[in-house]
């Protein structure tokens, strides 16, 4: 049994702990950027899954001591750090990058910078959209076939970005290119059960769009047994639509979410995982190259399967509530993807 339980869907936990026994592949994870504030943790998290044979720890400083750190806890998951040069843990190749993307199959990527008071996520964007470029260009060479699970902000344009790379690589593979945003899953999900004096590991809140401000959409309508106000339905949305915000300002300058995405970022991806080992009733939500929307690219529910991404479902039926912050949040979503896509070309 792994050390923490998926909790995005009750019946991908179900196929999972059926499923624990039957696994056979050597699972390699690589996570770029694995010394950074969500890096570490969320490293240390795969190094305590039992899904995971081989994890790979990259970014342009401090993975060798994060590789040997890990290292000594005991679990099965062979360590990995490197460094774009020469100095890795153990001490192997000369290029950093090949070394810890070659035979991935999940790429996890947090590498970039994050935000201060008063920014917005599109604000890292000069800074962020070249470094996912050129880790995605590496994916590209080393593991074109890896799922790569985008982190790196702002995810509106960053998964675009690293869409566009693939594609002129000639590798592009829609489904198995995603952006991270089961953090804004956890975060409903958890100010909905503090609301309803609910268990949050009952609550499974679908939320849809994007991952910046009133892009993001959860669809409370859709939460069975859920009573509150019209006053409250409003906060708990804006809470969740803004809960970045929050974390930004009580770390005054010292950045922005890193435990809680760390978490949200293991679970999807041992969620990935699962699915590619065989579990067959893996669904989460993803921000996905999509057609349910006038936007190319939009979060909702996706079944996962053998090869990522197996089919985007459908986000059911919005409230008139729900509608009027959907219409809202379009042209937005559909700008900073405009700007991912431009970036490239
Ligand atoms: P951080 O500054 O603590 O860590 C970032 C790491 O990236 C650093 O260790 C840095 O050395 C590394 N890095 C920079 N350039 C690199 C490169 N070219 N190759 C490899 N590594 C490189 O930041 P953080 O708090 O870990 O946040 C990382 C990113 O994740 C930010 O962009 C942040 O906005 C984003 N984020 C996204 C979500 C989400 O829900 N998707 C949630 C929280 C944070
Ligand atoms: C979050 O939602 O916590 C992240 O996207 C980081 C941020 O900038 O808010």
């Amino acid at each position: 049994s792994s050390f923490v339980r998926p909790s995005i869907k009750s019946a991908a936990k179900k196929a999972v702990r059926s499923f624990s026994n039957t696994a056979v592949a050597n699972t390699k994870v690589a996570v770029l950027g694995a010394a950074g504030g969500i890096g570490q943790p969320l490293s240390m998290l795969c190094k305590l899954s039992n899904e995971i044979d081989e994890l790979s720890c990259y970014d342009i400083v401090g993975t060798p001591g994060v590789a040997a750190d890990l290292s000594h806890i005991p679990t099965k998951s062979k360590m990995i750090g490197s460094l774009p040069h020469p100095g890795s843990w153990p001490p192997r190749s000369d290029d950093g990058l090949a070394e810890a993307l070659t035979g991935a199959d999940v790429v996890v990527i947090p590498a970039g910078v994050p935000r201060k008071p008063g920014m917005t996520r599109d604000d890292l964007f000069n800074t962020n959209a070249s470094i996912v470029q050129t880790l995605v260009e590496g994916c590209a060479e080393h593991c074109p076939e890896a799922v790569l699970a985008i982190i790196s902000n702002p995810v509106n344009s960053t998964v675009p970005i690293a869409a566009e790379v693939l594609k002129k690589k000639g590798v592009y593979d829609p489904s198995k290119l995603c952006g991270v945003t089961t953090l804004d899953v956890c975060r409903a999900n958890t100010f909905v059960a503090n609301s309803q004096g609910w268990d949050p590991k009952d609550v499974d809140v679908t939320v849809i769009g994007g991952h910046a401000g009133i892009t993001i959409l959860p669809l409370f309508s859709q939460v069975p047994g859920m009573k509150v106000s019209d006053e409250e339905r409003e906060a708990l949305t804006v809470r969740t639509q803004f809960g970045g915000d929050e974390v930004v300002k009580a770390k005054a300058g010292a950045g922005s979410a890193t435990l809680s995405m760390a978490y949200a970022g293991y679970l999807f991806t041992e969620n990935v995982i699962k699915a590619m080992n065989g579990a067959d009733d893996i669904v989460q939500c993803a921000y996905v190259e999509s057609t349910l929307t006038d936007a190319p690219y939009f979060a909702s529910p996706c079944k996962f399967g053998k090869n990522g991404v197996e089919e985007v479902l459908g986000f059911g039926e919005l409230s008139d509530y729900e509608q009027q912050w959907f219409d809202k949040m379009l042209p937005d979503l559909k700008k900073q993807i405009q700007k991912g896509i431009d970036f490239v070309n």
